[in-house]
Formats: structure tokens, C-alpha cells, sequence
């Protein structure tokens, strides 16, 4: 995910180099979040008759915020020991959603040649193709893919257009913000306005940090109303005024005292310098001018608190980058009902009942006159196929081939023109995978990538696809990879089956589904503790079995293969339709069953199921919707979960094994979140 390091010194000297190395440690406390390359935004060497610098010089690299660190010591129009006594610098790592990985579309942006205006942005304007129009139509050139871009461009055009030249650096974002849909976080830079720093979000988190060595002299700090008008579209706001004398100072006298400024989309990034720190609400605009913090809004909601308190952080770094997470997977198990709601923002549209994946639409014809779809996978990727065949089987009405990618290597499938080939990748890189993909693009067949990370080499080489957006996952148990690839997979079932008029009732309802399901994960997480518990019973176990059928048996899988990743203890996924032919034998009391039964079409055969198990002195454990006496009577435990459409069931089913395995690895005392032997991105067959 995007990171967002942003440096004020406010009659602090510092020397330049000094301030670089400020930002760089800054960006490199958030690489743990993931990104794909690294900017930074300085003053340059240019000064007005005032003495104020008056450009602005970006420095920004593809790949390692170590690579960004050699190339600012390259520019050798930068003076490095020069002293700033007032200073305002910006710095981002990027993990890429539009467009390519590489310097351009790196941050910060700008608003023209000269770098007027600078910004850095985590998240995702959703109507940046609008903007991006509109500014066109003004005349303003676009250099990168990014929905960024349009966030400068507009304040530019903001202040070119603004009704005199007393409006403050707060108004004119204020102004910009109002044009903006989606999330945010942003940071502004502007030789207008210099050693000003401004800074907003919606949706995504921003902190600022204090430090002075001067007493800070209160608690809070109110926050000031103004109420303006839209800017855009003809209403230009009146009746507004300059606010930069009726800013806050942090010190019990005003008279500019020397004070720094941390600004960054999380904690990690401020800590080492100050503990004291204030958390931005969302449309919250703190402008920070001679010094002085101010925060302002719009205007004031009933009820709402007019302060934003200083608070005094207590943690650790490490504690601080995991959150309270012990882990990163626990962390990214946690970010499920985020980051599959990111899977669906901007492509469903729940009013309309419609969906559209951008990157397929210009496809679908082709899609829909294949022979087959072929979803191709490896571990946890090739579960979502398994997941999803059910449910594009039914609405696509097309033959669909789940395969593991190395073995359809291994047995030269035949493939033809006339398929079209799903490669499922968290990471784009895993090499399996790959040469699938070069082997089926060889023989002519349409390739479709269902990627998690823009840039990487199955997004690039594949014919189309779809992101799935679930933001970095660093933990090499993959959590909320599978759970995007499954929501995005069922996505481009409902895209294909939108002009069946048959499907329409069956299509609603998977809508609906989606629409619910974040909510439900969060249901779902709150059984955490209770998982634990039944985790703290089974930690000492050597096996573990995991049964289940139709729309589960992926689930049963993928448990199988968290558990036995991380917690090296043996564990099997068991379709329970083969439980005759095989496994039953395992069963007695000793070993331990988890079995998943549904309401759904399978209910009364798992039912059977259960009663073989039972029958044998086995004590299932049992993931069951929530109000089902009858499984509960013959259950040794169960955990109860809420019920959603059929062909979704599975993603809620998944996480109570997430957690199960998080926690028997915890309890057996092994590293989570770097498993012996394994990589996170396996990038050699
Ligand atoms: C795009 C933007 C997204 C934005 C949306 C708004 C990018 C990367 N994405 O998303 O951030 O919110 O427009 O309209 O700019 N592709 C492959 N293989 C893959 C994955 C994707 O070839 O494995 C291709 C797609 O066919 C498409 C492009 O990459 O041409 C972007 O894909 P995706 O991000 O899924 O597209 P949108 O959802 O339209
Ligand atoms: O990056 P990919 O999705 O292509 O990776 C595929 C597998 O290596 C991966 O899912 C692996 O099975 C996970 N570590 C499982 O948690």
C-alpha cells in the first residue's frame, strides 16, 4: 500500500542532507506496506527577492526507497550542506494501481513544468476520469496514467482561477476536496505558499506529529468552521476569508517558536522522532503556516467533537507497524472486509445492480464465444478456481477447468485458440504460473490475468485481466489474496451473465450477497477469541482433517494447506463425497475433524457425513450457519457463522480456519509470518 512521509522544520536548521535523510527514513519505515518505487519533493536551489525558495525539485525512482536514496546524491545542482531554516519536504512510496510501476507515475505530483503545485496520495480517486476531462478541456496536460495527477491540476486551476490573491493554501484544498470522490490522504507543497505545508484525508489515515522543545502549551486543538461553496461547475464560493492569522500555536506564546512537523499515513513513520501526535478525522484540513498548526473544516455536524486531541503515543515501532496485530497475516486476516470491499469499489454498482470490470469489458465478446475457461493457479490461487468453478460454471454456462499450473505443464495440455486461459496470481511473479501463461499464450488462446499486484509480469503479459486490488499482502499465508481473487472471479461471472435473462433472480442475489458481505466478515472476525480457545485444544495435535463438499470444498482445502503451512502439522482438505473411499479409516476419537456444513444444496449429505463420523467415536468440529440444532446436538463443538448466497458462503467459511491456523501456529511457537522453506513469491519452477 501506498506510504505517505511528509517534513516541516520550522526555525530548525537543518541541512539538506539532513532533511533527505529525514524522508528516507521516513519512506523506509513504511516499506513494510509494499510498494514499487519512491519519491520525494524538496525546495530548490532557487530564491525569490525575499529569500523564500521558489522551485521545487522531485526526485522520484522505480523500485527500492535504497535506490531513491542513491539518486538524490546524484543531482549535483543540489547543494547537500546548505542550512534551511525553514524547510517543508514530501516524500511517498507508491504501490501501483493506475498504471505502470516507474518514475512518472511515481509521486509526488505535480500541476505543471514549473511544480507549482505538489502532492503525494494514498488511495483511489473513483471520478478521476472526469476531473481528468474537464482539466483537459482547460488546457492542462496530463504525463502520467495516474488518477493522482488530476489532484494538482485541479488546485492549480483552483488558484489561477481564485477570486484574489489573499486565498490561503488550506481554502484552495479545501476547494479541491470537494471536487474529489473516492479515498484519500494528501499532502500539498507549493512555491506559492513556501515552508506552508497542507494536509487532508477521506477514507485513508493521516497523522501529524509535534515535536519542539518548547512546552506545548494545550491538549487540542479546536478546529476551525468555514463554510464554503463549490468551486467548479459555476457556484464559486464568496464570503470566504483568509485564515492564515486565525491559525493556532502550539507553544504558550506565539512568537515563533522553533517547531517540527511529521506528517504520515501511519505511525510508524513519526515515532522515532515524537510521541506526540494528532490523527486527522476524514475532511479534517490541517494547514500548518509560520509555524503554526491550524485544522479546519467545512462546517460543523450536530454532535460533533470541535477538537482534535494531541495524543501521546505509547508504542513501539514493531508494535506500531503491525498495529495490535502480532502478525502481519493476523493483520491482513483482519483487513478482509477493506480490502475485499476494494475488490468491488468502483466496479459494482449496487443502485444499478450492474458490474464492470474495466479491464475485461472490451473482451467479454470474445470471452463469451470460447470453448471452455481454464483457471490456472498455484496453492492458494489455485483454491479461488476451485472456489469460483461452481458458480462461472452456472454463469457463464461455459465447461470450466480448474488446474494446478505446474501439472498442466507437466501433461503438455492441449489448448486451443478457442479458450481462454484465467491465470490466478497474488503476486504475478510465481513462475509456475508464468509459463503456463507463455505456454497457452504460444498456442494462440486469449490470456486473462487475476493479479494483485499491477506491473508485475502475469499483469503485464497477460492479454487482460483484473486487479483485485486487495493492497499488499506480506505475510507468506495467503489471506486476503484468496478472498479478492474469489470476490473478482465471482465479479466476472456476473459480468458475463448480465443479458441472460434467465440468470437475472440467481444474479441479484449474488449481488446483494456482495453487497453484505464486508459486514460479515466483520461478524465473522469477531469469533476470534472463541477459535482461540478451540485452537488452544488442538495445538498439540500432529493431524488435522478438514472436510466439507460442493461450494466448501475449496474452503476445506485451503485450511488445509494454512494450517499445514504454517503450523507444519500434518492437515488434509477431504471431500466428504470420498470419505467412503478412503479417509474414513483415519477416523477415530483421537483424530481431530473439522468438518463445514452449510445450509446449502450439499446440507443433507454432509449431514450423512457427519453421522459416519460420529458413528466412528470421531468429535467433529463443526463450521455451521448460526440457528442449526441439529448440527450443533451432534457436534463436539461448532462454529457458528452467518449465512450468505451459496457461491459467496465460501469466503466467510475461510476465515475461521485462517484464524485457526494462525493461532496453532502461535501456540506451537513458530514464526507466522516466514514459514520454514517457503517464499512469499515462489519465482523458480
Ligand atoms: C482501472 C484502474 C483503477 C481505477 C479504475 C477506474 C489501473 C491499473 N487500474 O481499473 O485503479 O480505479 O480503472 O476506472 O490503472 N490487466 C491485465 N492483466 C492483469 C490485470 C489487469 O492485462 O492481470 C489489464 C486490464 O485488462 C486493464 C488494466 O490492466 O487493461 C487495468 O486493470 P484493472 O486495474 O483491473 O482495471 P480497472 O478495474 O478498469
Ligand atoms: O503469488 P501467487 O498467488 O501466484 O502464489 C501462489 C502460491 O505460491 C501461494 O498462494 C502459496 O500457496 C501461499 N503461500 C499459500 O498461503
Amino acid at each position: 500500500m501506498c506510504g505517505i512521509f511528509a517534513y516541516l522544520n520550522y526555525r530548525v536548521p537543518r541541512t539538506r542532507k539532513e532533511i533527505f535523510d529525514t524522508l528516507v527514513k521516513g519512506l523506509q519505515r513504511l516499506e513494510y506496506r509494499g510498494y514499487d518505487s519512491a519519491g520525494v519533493g524538496v525546495d530548490g536551489p532557487r530564491k525569490n527577492d525575499n529569500g523564500d525558495n521558489v522551485n521545487i525539485c522531485l526526485i522520484k525512482k522505480r523500485g527500492k526507497v535504497k535506490a531513491l536514496d542513491e539518486e538524490l546524491y546524484k543531482n549535483d545542482s543540489i547543494d547537500l550542506d546548505i542550512e534551511l531554516d525553514t524547510h517543508f519536504g514530501i516524500a511517498h512510496t507508491r504501490w501501483a494501481t493506475h498504471g505502470e510501476p516507474n518514475a512518472v507515475n511515481c509521486h509526488p505530483h505535480r500541476s505543471d513544468k514549473n511544480n507549482e503545485f505538489v502532492v503525494i496520495h494514498n488511495g483511489i480517486i473513483t471520478n478521476y476520469k472526469e476531473l481528468r476531462k474537464y482539466l483537459k478541456s482547460k488546457g492542462y496536460k496530463f504525463e502520467s496514467e495516474t488518477d493522482t495527477e488530476v489532484i494538482p491540476k485541479l488546485i492549480k486551476y483552483v488558484y489561477d482561477n481564485s477570486e484574489n490573491d489573499y486565498v490561503s493554501f488550506s481554502t484552495l484544498v479545501e476547494r479541491v476536496i470537494q471536487q474529489l470522490e473516492g479515498a484519500f490522504a494528501l499532502v500539498f507543497k507549493s512555491i506559492h505558499f513556501p515552508g506552508e505545508a497542507v494536509a487532508t484525508r477521506r477514507g485513508s489515515p493521516l497523522l501529524i506529529g509535534v515535536r519542539s522543545k518548547y512546552e506545548l502549551s494545550m491538549e487540542q486543538i479546536p478546529i476551525q468552521y468555514n463554510s464554503t461553496g463549490h468551486f467548479i461547475e459555476g457556484i464559486q464560493q464568496r464570503n470566504f476569508r483568509n485564515r492564515v492569522d486565525s491559525t493556532v500555536a502550539l507553544h504558550s506564546v506565539s512568537d515563533r517558536k522553533a517547531v517540527e512537523f511529521f506528517f504520515a499515513s501511519d505511525a510508524s513513520a513519526i515515532i522515532e522522532h515524537t510521541n506526540k501526535v494528532i490523527y486527522l478525522r476524514d475532511d479534517d484540513i490541517a494547514a500548518v503556516a509560520q509555524g503554526k498548526l491550524s485544522l479546519h473544516r467545512m462546517s460543523r455536524c450536530a454532535g460533533e467533537d470541535p477538537n482534535r486531541a494531541i495524543q501521546t503515543l505509547q508504542m513501539e515501532l514493531q508494535q506500531i507497524m503491525k498495529g495490535n496485530f502480532k502478525a502481519f497475516m493476523q493483520k491482513e486476516i483482519f483487513e478482509q472486509p477493506e480490502s475485499v470491499f476494494n475488490t468491488m469499489r468502483g466496479r459494482i454498482c449496487f443502485e444499478t445492480n450492474t458490474v464492470v470490470l474495466g479491464g475485461l469489458k472490451d473482451h467479454l465478446k470474445e470471452i463469451r464465444r470460447c470453448r471452455r475457461l481454464i483457471l490456472i493457479g498455484c496453492g492458494t490461487s489455485f483454491h479461488a478456481g476451485v472456489a469460483t468453478r461452481q458458480i462461472l460454471e452456472e454463469l457463464t454456462e461455459l465447461p470450466v477447468m480448474v488446474e494446478l499450473a505446474s501439472d498442466f505443464l507437466d501433461r503438455i495440455t492441449p489448448v486451443f485458440r478457442d479458450d481462454v486461459c484465467f491465470f490466478i496470481s497474488q503476486s504475478g511473479e510465481t513462475a509456475d504460473t508464468l509459463m503456463t501463461l507463455r505456454y497457452c499464450q504460444g498456442r494462440g488462446a486469449l490470456t486473462v490475468g487475476i493479479t494483485n499486484t499491477v506491473g508485475s509480469s502475469i499483469s503485464r503479459e497477460t492479454d487482460c485481466g483484473v486487479h483485485i486490488n486487495a493492497g499488499p499482502e506480506i505475510g507468506v499465508a495467503s489471506t486476503k489474496a484468496y478472498t479478492s481473487q474469489f470476490v473478482a472471479l465471482t465479479m466476472f461471472g456476473l459480468m458475463m451473465s448480465e443479458d441472460r435473462i434467465s440468470l437475472q433472480k440467481r444474479r441479484l442475489e449474488i449481488i446483494n450477497g456482495l453487497r453484505m458481505l464486508p459486514g460479515l466478515i466483520k461478524e465473522v472476525l469477531t469469533l476470534d477469541d472463541q477459535i482461540k480457545t478451540i485452537a488452544s485444544e488442538l495445538y498439540q495435535q500432529r493431524s488435522l482433517l478438514v472436510m466439507g463438499r460442493g461450494y466448501n470444498y475449496a474452503t476445506c482445502m485451503e485450511g488445509a494447506l494454512k494450517i499445514k503451512e504454517i503450523t507444519y502439522m500434518h492437515s488434509e482438505g477431504i471431500l466428504a463425497g470420498e470419505l467412503k473411499h478412503g479417509p474414513l479409516a483415519l477416523i477415530d476419537k483421537h483424530m481431530p475433524v473439522i468438518m463445514i456444513i452449510m445450509k446449502d444444496a450439499c446440507y443433507t449429505k454432509c449431514h450423512n457425513a457427519l453421522q459416519q463420523v460420529t458413528a466412528r467415536q470421531g468429535r467433529p468440529i463443526i463450521l455451521c450457519c448460526q440457528d442449526d440444532p441439529e448440527i450443533t446436538k451432534n457436534a463436539y463443538k461448532t462454529i457458528e457463522l452467518p449465512q450468505t448466497v451459496d457461491c459467496l458462503q465460501g469466503v466467510l467459511s475461510v476465515i475461521p480456519l485462517q484464524l485457526m491456523s494462525f493461532h496453532l501456529a502461535v501456540l506451537r511457537g513458530y514464526d507466522v509470518d516466514c514459514p520454514r522453506n517457503l517464499a512469499k513469491s515462489v519465482t523458480v519452477e
